[in-house]
């Protein structure tokens, strides 16, 4: 048998990429194992999700630590009692250390419910509606120093109309997160991704 990864999946909310990631390595024999799930929000219902599939799970806010460093190297270490070679950013809103991105050089993902570069940042379905763009979509893509930035990995597009709303098109996005992110995930644990400086290479696209 080859190698499986093991993920850590980062949430602080709903955590319905969470599950996406999950049920995808399950139906698609994916050789990864989802290792633990950390939360920064003690009550993210994502966390009882996770507990309900039999994952591990851990949780403790910022709060107690003094500084980003210090909470980002508890937060390692829980990774790294299970081995974690990839860590997915799945709704996880703290932004990471600099310690946190080269501890896990190259090994962090993201999704990200815009095109980027375009709407960093937060509210993103919303900036991309209020802006009046004819098409919008999300953006899996590795974490590095800065915010939305790291190399891109996978996008998909939705188309918006004129009947949509803000929240219409978020739910649009959504489902094509739950479709790109546990790909990205897959493409990653079958070893089929290369990264050169911007750009992310696809083994047998
Ligand atoms: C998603 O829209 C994701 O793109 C963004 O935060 C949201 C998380 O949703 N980063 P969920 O917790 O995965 O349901």
């Amino acid at each position: 048998m080859g190698d499986i990864k093991k993920i850590g999946i980062l949430i602080s909310g709903r955590g319905s990429n969470m599950l996406s990631i999950i049920e995808h390595i399950k139906t698609h024999d994916v050789p990864a194992e989802v290792a633990i799930v950390f939360s920064n929000n003690e009550n993210a219902p994502g966390l009882e999700k996770a507990k309900e599939l039999g994952i591990d799970t851990a949780a403790f806010s910022h709060k107690q630590f003094s500084s980003r460093k210090e909470f980002d190297q508890a937060v390692a270490e829980r990774l790294d009692e299970k081995g974690v070679d990839l860590v997915c950013l799945a709704g996880f809103m703290r932004l990471l250390s600099k310690w946190f991105v080269r501890h896990y050089h190259n090994r962090i993902m993201n999704i990200h419910p815009s095109l980027l570069p375009a709407f960093t940042g937060l509210d993103a379905q919303k900036q991309a509606y209020d802006w009046g763009v004819k098409v919008a979509g999300c953006t899996v893509h590795f974490v590095d120093e800065k915010l939305d930035h790291g190399p891109i990995i996978l996008q998909e597009t939705v188309n918006i109309s004129n009947n949509d709303t803000a929240d219409s098109l978020a739910e649009k996005i959504l489902e094509k997160e739950h479709e790109i992110y546990p790909l990205a995930v897959e493409l990653f644990c079958r070893g089929r991704l290369t990264i050169d400086g911007r750009k992310v290479y696809i083994e047998n696209e």
